[in-house]
């Protein structure tokens, strides 16, 4: 193919590393169309439906002709059960300070560049969701790596940012709980965390996407210790609406008229008619679903955690939420990108290379999403235990 030399590209876009799931997935795609049956364990998005009441009203505004923009903050209705929501969770947080986004990707971006100013750093645990630091480099801040480890479920604790902070450290930035992990932040060091950010005068940013797909009655948002820091939210994997492209940000008084102001620039609005639909999932028949769902997910994790630990897999702790385990497969291998590759390759499951979520952790780390019924996700261990049996 002809080179073709255009005028030079920003710097950022040459340290964005590559997705090295992307590999497991393409090989994936031609065993599929070769006719090998392959298990999806390897991408972050639920199995299940959008709920069908939701659909219906999307289908419903459509036709009414909900197809232009809208309000910049998000349709009043849909900020109003979302402080009702909140209300039924004992929070209090009223609609004027609910941004409906772009997804939680939106919020991050927005709460990335409302907060972060060239050169700034940004404070984030590693291992990480891959994206975050992207956003934080698109507002050109940098992220300051705040090691971790299994001893601490991968999640930062308040010590730590005491002993490492700079001046140049604007914000922190949690996952709660936590993609690739899981895993929550406790709730004494999500205090402290808190209470830290507001000794030290800094920004805290909480994504707490998957806070409602929590195995644990205790996990609380960390709206239940304070409202002066920024929450991100999202309908993508409660209510399964990945692909929708709708969230909300909690915006803290201090940030909440120049922050929205940006998001109009920024997006001028989130999809019109995904909004009107996202207002059916209050209603009783999709909150059963979402709550079926959720428990659905704990059987799943409750039924893979001892099948992987008696192949060998080390799993520090049970995830608190969300649908991944993140495992140390070093008494398997010692190269869990190529353990990954054989695997699709020779069984057809589907997984995802731990390098993905962190530059720093030994090459020993995978992330298995599970997002299959639970037929499904015995056929996947049987054929894992196999193939590391055989
Ligand atoms: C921790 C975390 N935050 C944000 C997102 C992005 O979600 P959305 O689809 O709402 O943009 C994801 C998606 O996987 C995620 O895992």
């Amino acid at each position: 193919m002809r080179r073709i030399d255009g005028p030079k590209l920003a710097d950022r876009l040459q340290a964005i590393p590559p997705f090295h799931v992307m590999e497991i997935v393409r090989i994936a795609e031609a065993l599929e169309a070769s006719g090998v049956d392959v298990i999806h364990l390897e991408v972050g998005e639920p199995d299940f439906p959008t709920s069908p009441s939701v659909i219906e009203r999307a289908c419903a505004a459509l036709h009414a002709g909900k197809t232009r923009y809208t309000d910049a903050r998000g349709i009043q209705p849909l900020r109003d059960a979302l402080s009702r929501w909140y209300q039924g969770q004992g929070l209090n947080v009223p609609a004027s300070r609910i941004q409906i986004t772009v997804g939680a990707s939106g919020g991050l971006l927005l709460s990335a560049a409302a907060t972060t100013n060239p050169g700034d750093a940004v404070l984030m645990a590693d291992p990480a969701y891959p994206c975050n630091p992207r956003f934080v480099e698109a507002v050109g801040g940098v992220v300051h790596w705040i090691p971790t480890n299994a001893s601490t479920q991968f999640q930062p604790r308040a010590a730590q940012l005491e002993d490492m902070a700079t001046e140049r450290d604007r914000s922190l930035m949690l996952a709660h709980p936590a993609n690739p992990t899981g895993q929550a932040v406790p709730a004494i060091e999500l205090e402290r965390m808190i209470q830290w950010c507001r000794n030290t005068r800094r920004h805290l940013i909480v994504d707490e996407i998957y806070q409602n797909l929590a195995f644990t009655q205790d996990l609380q948002s960390s709206l239940a210790f304070s409202d002066e820091h920024f929450v991100i939210g999202s309908f993508s994997k409660y209510f399964n609406m990945t692909g929708w492209r709708l969230g909300w940000m909690v915006i803290p008084d201090y940030a909440l008229e120049a922050t929205q102001r940006l998001a109009q620039h920024l997006f001028i609005c989130a999809p019109s008619f995904a909004q009107e639909a996202a207002l059916a999932c209050f209603e009783p028949d999709a909150m059963r679903a979402a709550e079926a769902h959720r428990i659905e997910l704990q059987a799943r994790r409750d039924l893979l955690i001892p099948r992987l630990e008696a192949m060998g897999f080390q799993i520090a702790a049970d995830p608190d939420g969300a649908f991944y385990v993140f495992v140390d497969a070093s008494n398997v291998t010692q190269n869990s990108q190529q353990f990954c590759t054989d695997l699709i390759r020779q069984t057809g499951v589907a997984i995802t290379p731990g390098v993905d979520f962190s530059g720093t952790l030994p090459p020993t780390w995978i992330r298995i999403a599970y997002t299959q019924p639970i037929a499904r996700l015995e056929e996947a261990m049987q054929r894992m235990a196999d193939f590391i049996g055989g």
